[in-house]
C-alpha cells in the first residue's frame, strides 16, 4: 500500500470521526431531515426518514485540482462508487435559493448552482453564502441566451458578463457552465473550452421541474431515475422545486447516495484514471 494511500485512508477515518462527533450536537436544533419543504412531517419518503432521521450528507475532501485536464462536456462520470451532483440552475433567486440552502446546509449536502448574471447582480449575498457553504457556482450567460443560436459576439458577452458577474460576486471565476434550455453543439463546446476554459455540463436525470408536475413527482422521478455518477438537473426559482427538495435529497440518501459538486465529481473520474489501482475504500465505499 502506498504511503500516500495511507495517509489519505487515515484522513479519511479521522474526518467520519469528526462527522459522527459533529452530527449528534445537531441532533436537536433545526433539524428537519424528516419534513418537506412546507415544514410539514411525511411525504413519499417518509417512512425512511423516521426511522432514521439523521440523514447527513458524509464531509468529503475531494480537492479539485485546476489544473487537472477535464472533458469538453459531463452529464455523468463512469464509477462505482455512489456519488451525484445536483445541480441547480436560473437563479439565485431572492426567496427560494436561501430556502434551498437551510435545506442542503441541515444534511451537508453540497450541490452545484449554475447562475443567471442578472439575478447574480441583484442577489450577491446569495452567491457569497454559496461559496461559504461549499456549494460551487457555474455560469448559466447573463440573459438565459441560447447560446447556439446567438453570433459568437453575442455568446461572448453573454459568457464574460455572467463571469464577470460571479467574479465581482464572491471572487472565483467559474469553470463550468451549463447552456441554457440545453441549446449546445460541438463547435459551442470546443468555442467555450478554447477560448474560456470551461467545460460544458449538461445532465443524466431531468426531473422536468419547470413543467411543475407537482413536488411529489419530481422528488420520485429523482429518487428512482438516479444512477451512480450522475448529474441531476432542477430549478432553484420554482417553489414547488423546493418543496420537493427534502423528499429527494432523504430519498437519495436513504438509498446510499452521496453528494458531491460538479467539479468534485469530474475530479472523482480523473483520480480513478490517474489511480485506477488504488482500492475503492480511498472513497470511504466498497464496491457491492
Ligand atoms: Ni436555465
Amino acid at each position: 500500500m502506498p504511503r500516500s494511500l495511507i495517509s489519505r485512508l487515515f484522513f479519511f477515518i479521522i474526518s467520519i470521526t469528526l462527522f459522527i462527533g459533529c452530527s449528534s450536537s445537531d441532533k436537536e436544533k433545526n433539524n428537519t431531515a424528516f419534513m418537506d419543504g412546507n415544514g410539514n412531517k411525511g411525504g413519499v419518503f417518509s417512512g425512511n426518514s423516521k426511522r432514521n432521521p439523521m440523514l447527513r450528507n458524509p464531509e468529503f475532501s475531494i480537492p479539485v485540482d485546476p489544473n487537472l485536464a477535464r472533458s469538453l462536456t459531463y452529464s455523468r462520470i463512469r464509477t462505482q462508487a455512489p456519488f451525484v451532483a445536483m445541480t441547480f440552475d436560473d437563479g439565485p433567486h431572492p426567496v427560494h435559493t436561501p430556502r434551498l440552502l437551510d435545506i442542503l446546509k441541515v444534511r451537508n449536502i453540497k450541490a452545484t448552482f449554475f447562475v443567471v448574471g442578472t439575478n447574480t447582480r441583484r442577489y450577491p449575498h446569495i452567491i457569497r453564502r454559496m461559496v461559504a457553504e461549499g456549494h460551487e457556482v457555474g455560469n448559466h450567460t447573463v440573459n438565459h441566451k441560447y447560446l447556439s443560436r446567438i453570433s459568437i459576439e453575442e455568446a461572448r458577452a453573454e459568457v464574460l458578463g455572467c463571469e464577470r458577474a460571479i467574479v465581482a460576486a464572491c471572487g472565483i471565476k467559474p469553470r463550468i457552465l451549463r447552456p441554457p434550455g440545453g441549446h449546445i453543439n460541438n463547435r459551442v463546446k470546443v468555442w467555450l473550452n478554447r477560448e474560456f476554459g470551461y467545460s460544458t455540463i449538461m445532465w443524466a436525470v431531468d426531473p422536468e421541474d419547470w413543467k411543475r408536475p407537482g413536488s411529489g413527482v419530481v422528488a420520485h422521478r429523482i429518487v428512482s431515475e438516479t444512477d451512480a455518477g450522475e448529474i441531476i438537473l432542477a430549478h432553484d426559482i420554482h417553489g414547488p422545486t423546493i418543496a420537493a427538495m427534502p423528499r429527494a435529497l432523504d430519498g437519495l440518501l436513504s438509498k446510499g447516495y452521496r453528494f458531491v459538486t460538479v467539479s468534485q465529481l469530474i475530479s472523482i473520474e480523473r483520480r480513478q484514471v490517474v489511480k485506477a489501482e488504488e482500492p475503492s475504500e480511498f472513497y470511504g465505499f466498497k464496491n457491492s
